[in-house]
């Protein structure tokens, strides 16, 4: 099998936290897959060299949140914010109504042209879910969908009551026959635990129906205010709590205790002209914290991992060593994955080479295209 020297990295995070970062590195990709990380001095010899003179090389990101698979349009909403209207959620409605209008291809193009735009950025893994369909033939299809596009998706039946349905039948339909029908598609179950959309019981109902169903747990939590969301993801053992906007000292403490990853998304916040959460806070208290884009036709249309970064390191708190670490290494642990997220021995060679001399640039830059190139489990893009 061939082996390829990617050489001249001048600067590398790995990801790694047992040796997060190497200047003047070299890295060996072989069958796809990181084959060795080092100095550059002491790099072994492979029968391919590819020189990225002097560029930062960081892993592929991990996008841990995403709803890719919609129809319509919602910018006269975005504008109605930007005029100072509050974000309710109301809105999913009118993109549920587009998406069940839409054809199969049509979706699927849709969705495919976001993961296109996502990878052109950087983004290696990404999880996309269901959640605009809210019957069972079209949160069925909208995994059908997500499953040829990623091995990380989402059964997310309660993002909003439909308009045709009262909230107890609807609980009832989502984690009896949807599930049931979705189940066979999705890795991972969801619920958007918020006032207007399911309440604690509700969200624990659902959940747990999924588990039993043998789904691993993420919930959209804390997202508009305090609630019980973060609580319950930590109780149930859910991967991640994602929004985390909203946080007493209880969620705080809970989070730090449980193996469950605070997913934050600023872009959402952005979007909606909302107060960004503090993940200082969070680092702080021992936390893992990723980010994610939330990639939506809502609350946060935006694809880019680089963008959700610079945000995050000037609106959250964070340093830029930690705003990269939480959209590589942090995405991963969200997803519950050691095979991405991070550049050591074993893991998938997707690396992204950047513009730049270091990561750093990616928040002192913003708004910059800083890739270069993309390798996908060792494939140049
Ligand atoms: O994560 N909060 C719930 N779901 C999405 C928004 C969906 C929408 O507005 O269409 C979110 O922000
Ligand atoms: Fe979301």
């Amino acid at each position: 099998m061939t082996t390829t020297l990617i050489d001249g990295i001048g600067s590398l995070y790995t990801g790694d936290p047992e040796r997060e970062e190497i200047a003047d590195a070299a890295l060996v990709v072989e069958d796809g897959l990181v084959a060795w990380t080092g100095h550059a001095t002491d790099a072994p010899d492979a029968d391919e060299r590819v020189d990225v003179q002097g560029r930062a090389v960081i892993p592929g990101f991990v996008d841990s949140h995403a709803h890719l698979v919609f129809a319509g349009d919602r910018t006269a909403e975005f504008q109605a914010r930007m005029s100072g209207q509050p974000y309710t959620g109301g809105g999913i409605r009118t993109t549920v109504a587009a998406t069940r209008q839409a054809s199969d291809a049509e979706l699927a193009t849709r969705a495919l042209g976001l993961v296109n735009e996502m990878l052109a950025q950087g983004t290696t893994t990404v999880e996309i879910k269901s959640g605009y369909g809210l019957s069972v033939a079209d949160e069925r299809r909208s995994l059908e969908i997500a499953t040829g596009l990623t091995d990380e998706t989402t059964f997310l039946g309660a993002h909003v009551v439909p308009a045709d349905l009262d909230a107890d039948s609807y609980v009832r339909l989502v984690a009896g026959e949807m599930l049931e029908a979705c189940a066979p598609y999705a890795k991972w179950v969801d619920a958007f635990c918020e006032r207007g959309a399911f309440d604690g019981d509700q969200t624990r109902e659902i959940l747990a129906a999924g588990l039993k169903a043998g789904l691993g747990a993420r919930v959209h939590a804390n997202q508009l205010g305090e609630g019980p969301g973060v609580r319950i993801a930590c109780e149930l053992g859910a991967a991640s709590a994602d929004h985390c906007t909203h946080l007493t000292p209880g969620d705080v403490e809970a989070l730090a205790s449980s193996d469950t990853v605070a997913t934050l998304l600023p872009g959402a916040e952005f979007s909606t002209r909302s107060p960004y959460p503090d993940a200082r806070r969070l680092i702080d208290a021992g936390v893992t914290v990723a980010l994610a884009t939330d990639c939506n036709p809502g609350s946060s249309f935006t694809s880019s991992m680089a963008f959700c970064v610079a945000l995050a390191v000037r609106e959250m708190g964070m340093t830029p060593v930690e705003a990269v670490r939480a959209a590589t290494y942090g995405g991963a642990r969200a997803l519950r994955r050691t095979d991405v997220g991070w550049l050591r021995r074993g893991a998938r060679a997707d690396l992204v080479v950047l513009d730049a001399p270091s990561y750093v640039h990616l928040a002192y830059r913003p708004g910059v295209p800083l890739v270069h190139q993309v390798f996908h489990g060792g494939l140049l893009l």
